[in-house]
């Protein structure tokens, strides 16, 4: 049988890799199979490559803009997949998703200020409200069944006295995509109390069969910031090509002088990725077979799952490449399972503890790579499963 583009076992080791490479510093052994940090085993558009090549090959290499061309790059993809008009005097460059969180956290609050976010998730969402001395609020999801669900009774509280929410929009790492009346109910809480919304939008492409993705710029309210980038959808993290969406002036002045005073500028190939992942269709063409497979390899890795370790229960994702696993009927505690799974399954997963306490129990395992490594994972977590002393 031909085997499928995404199919492909990319020999990663010793290209500098962090996912890979990273593995003997963080997990202390570097023959694990490494389904960590949410980085793709997967080939990226030829489109992209081509013209990072044809870039490359040209030498061009001086300070570089924020081109003309990457905004209207931009506004088509939104207006082509979210039906978001989008003006192109609000798009600012970032060198980074999580840079333009902080970036924006420094703009528009003050030191001491109550800064909520929904727990658990991405673990820089708390670093950065840490780091910057803000007061992090946590607003925990609720699991309800195996879906985890906004806790409205408790945002509407927290929302009179936070300054800002930030979002994960899909969620990092449930996987959840918020659907219309719980967006729109945030940005009716946000508007009443008068919040700041930054809604990090990265996952955003990257979401399967029955679910839609809704910008948070669909309903309209001054104070949301939109951040996103085409480096999860198509592959590319390692490039920093990442922007705001600010339509409102005053907003942006403030984010773009903080961004004055820690020299954010795009590197020389920014504008150059972002125009082939959002301009050529081949790209698109791509996204959607890329995502036909990850759908797969998300369906398959439940049902393994769920027959052959029953003692496990997965969180099935509406969006992402990420799979939010519960260890906790295993009976270990978080460091007892952190060992078990580098010693017995060889394996590198995401430990949950820093997405939150809500998250103590559970490891995150990244499902975008070729399926046979993600048998070969599955395969090592299933031997060391029947090995433990379970009842
Ligand atoms: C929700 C979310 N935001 C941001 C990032 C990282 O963005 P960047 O590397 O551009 O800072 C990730 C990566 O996993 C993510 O899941």
């Amino acid at each position: 049988m031909k085997e499928h583009m995404f199919d492909e076992i990319i020999e990663k080791k010793l290209t500098g890799s962090v996912k890979w490479d990273g593995l003997k510093q963080l997990y202390g052994s570097d023959t694990l199979i490494p389904m960590w940090v949410a980085d793709m085993d997967v080939r990226p558009p030829d489109s992209i490559t081509e013209a990072l090549t044809k870039r490359v090959a040209s030498g061009h290499f001086g300070y570089s803009l924020f081109e003309e061309r990457a905004k209207k790059s931009i506004q088509s993809w939104f207006l082509k997949r979210y039906n978001q008009q989008i003006e192109q005097t609000s798009l600012l460059y970032s060198s980074g998703v999580v840079s333009a969180l902080a970036h924006t956290l420094l703009a528009l609050t003050d030191e001491g200020d109550e800064v909520i976010i929904q727990t658990p998730v991405y673990p820089p969402f708390h670093q950065i409200i840490h780091a910057n001395r803000r007061q992090l609020i946590e607003n925990p999801l609720r699991l309800i069944g195996e879906r985890y669900e906004i806790d409205f009774l408790a945002l509407e509280s927290q929302m009179k006295t936070a300054k800002m929410l930030i979002l994960c929009s899909p969620h990092n790492p449930t996987g959840r995509v918020f659907n219309q009346d719980e967006l729109q109910t945030i940005v009716d809480l946000a508007k009443k109390y008068d919040v700041y919304l930054l809604s990090d939008e990265i996952h955003a492409d990257l979401v399967f069969s029955g679910h839609t993705h809704h910008p948070i710029l669909e309903f309209p309210y001054e104070k949301s910031i939109l951040v996103s980038a085409p480096s999860k959808t198509f592959n590319i993290p390692g490039l920093y090509a990442s922007y705001l969406i600010v339509p409102n002036e005053e907003i942006r002045t403030k984010i773009e002088q903080v961004q004055q005073a820690h020299f954010v500028h795009p590197n020389a190939i920014a504008s150059t990725a972002i125009i082939a992942a959002y301009e050529d269709p081949m790209s698109e063409r791509w996204l959607k077979d890329l995502l036909v497979y990850l759908e797969q390899n998300r369906d398959h890795a439940i049902k393994r799952i769920q027959s052959e370790m029953p003692l496990l229960t997965v969180v099935k994702p509406d969006a992402t490449f990420l799979l939010w696993v519960d260890f906790e009927q295993l009976g270990l505690t978080d460091e007892e399972r952190a060992s078990w799974l580098v010693e017995q399954a060889s394996l590198a997963l995401t430990h949950g503890k820093p997405f939150g306490e809500n998250g103590v129990t559970f490891e995150r395992l990244n499902f975008g790579c070729p399926r046979r490594q993600l048998d070969e994972a599955l395969d090592r977590l299933h031997s060391a499963y029947l090995a433990l002393p379970l009842d």
